[in-house]
This record gives structure tokens, C-alpha cells and sequence, in this order.
């Protein structure tokens, strides 16, 4: 099977994230791999849009501790504490972060300088628990908005029914 990724940037917005469903679930089809389907969603988000960078963060210490993921892109940085930076913030508020300015944002972690927006999703297992949180950078300023949250949050989901 050759499996291509997909320029997602050619549709409107719902259509891509109906698209990046779609497409997570026909790849990963039979598949109930934490590790494989974070790989593949960051691939298939990544090239998808044209991030600058896009990856995971796992939780390796409930309400403690994130630590890096699969990814795409440059060198991320290991580990962020809850409660730090937009990563930690969305990890420990359980909820989607969108940062329009991420020079404006307290305590945001610089991995890439060129990083100018970013969007964190929280990402949660069929018990409700925190898995992990997905990260995507923009070199773009106010690159994503409550559509990118929603449509991700979509796509995630796929972690709350198969793992
Ligand atoms: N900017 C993130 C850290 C991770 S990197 O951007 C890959 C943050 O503030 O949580």
C-alpha cells in the first residue's frame, strides 16, 4: 500500500478536517497502537498543512510531568512540567489552547524561534484519562483559530475510541 499525505491546505477548513478524519481513520485501520497512531497523525497533520512543527507530548507523570512524543519537524524539546508553557497549560487545564502571539503568552517554551502561533489539544484515552497533548507551531502569526481546535479535538478523538 503507498500511502500518500494529503495537501490539506487545498480545501476549506471543515473539509480538511473531515479529510484528516478520514484519512487517520482508513491508515490506522485496524491498528490500536498509541505510538503508530501518533506518528501517523503527526505526518498526516504536519504535511497536511504545512506546520512548522507538529508532534506529542506524552504524559509520563499524571499531573506532573509531559514528555515529547512522535513528531515532525525540528528538535523538540524533552520534557515540559504541567502548568508550563502552552503545552503545560493545555495538559493541566484539560483543555485546547490557542496562542495567536506566542511572544504574548507567559511562559511559552521556545523550541523553534520561528515559531510565531501554536494550538495545543489535549488528547484523552477511552477512560477519560490524559494521554497526551498534541502540539502544532506555526511560522505564521494567529495561524489557527476555534475551527483548527475543533477539528483536531475531531481528529483526536480517534485516541478515545481506540486506546
Ligand atoms: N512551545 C511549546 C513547547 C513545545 S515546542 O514548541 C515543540 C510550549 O510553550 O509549551
Amino acid at each position: 500500500m503507498a500511502e500518500t499525505t494529503i495537501d490539506l491546505r487545498r480545501l476549506s477548513r471543515s473539509e480538511a478536517y473531515d479529510e484528516l478524519r478520514t484519512q487517520t481513520e482508513a491508515v490506522l485501520e485496524g491498528i490500536h497502537d498509541e505510538v503508530a497512531a501518533m506518528a501517523t497523525m503527526s505526518a498526516l497533520i504536519h504535511h497536511g498543512f504545512g506546520h512548522l512543527w507538529t508532534g506529542f507530548y506524552r504524559v509520563v507523570e499524571p499531573a506532573r510531568r509531559l514528555r515529547v512524543g512522535p513528531y515532525q519537524g525540528t528538535l523538540g524539546c524533552m520534557e515540559i512540567e504541567f502548568g508550563r508553557g502552552v503545552c503545560g497549560t493545555a495538559a493541566a487545564e484539560r483543555r485546547t489552547v490557542i496562542v495567536a502571539d506566542v511572544a504574548a503568552f507567559p511562559g511559552h517554551i521556545t523550541c523553534d524561534p520561528r515559531s510565531r502561533s501554536e494550538i495545543v489539544v489535549p488528547v484523552f484515552r477511552k477512560t477519560g484519562e490524559l494521554m497526551a497533548v498534541l502540539d502544532i507551531d506555526s511560522d505564521r502569526p494567529a495561524a489557527f483559530d476555534e475551527k483548527d481546535g475543533e477539528g483536531l479535538e475531531r481528529a483526536l478523538r480517534w485516541f478515545r475510541e481506540h486506546v
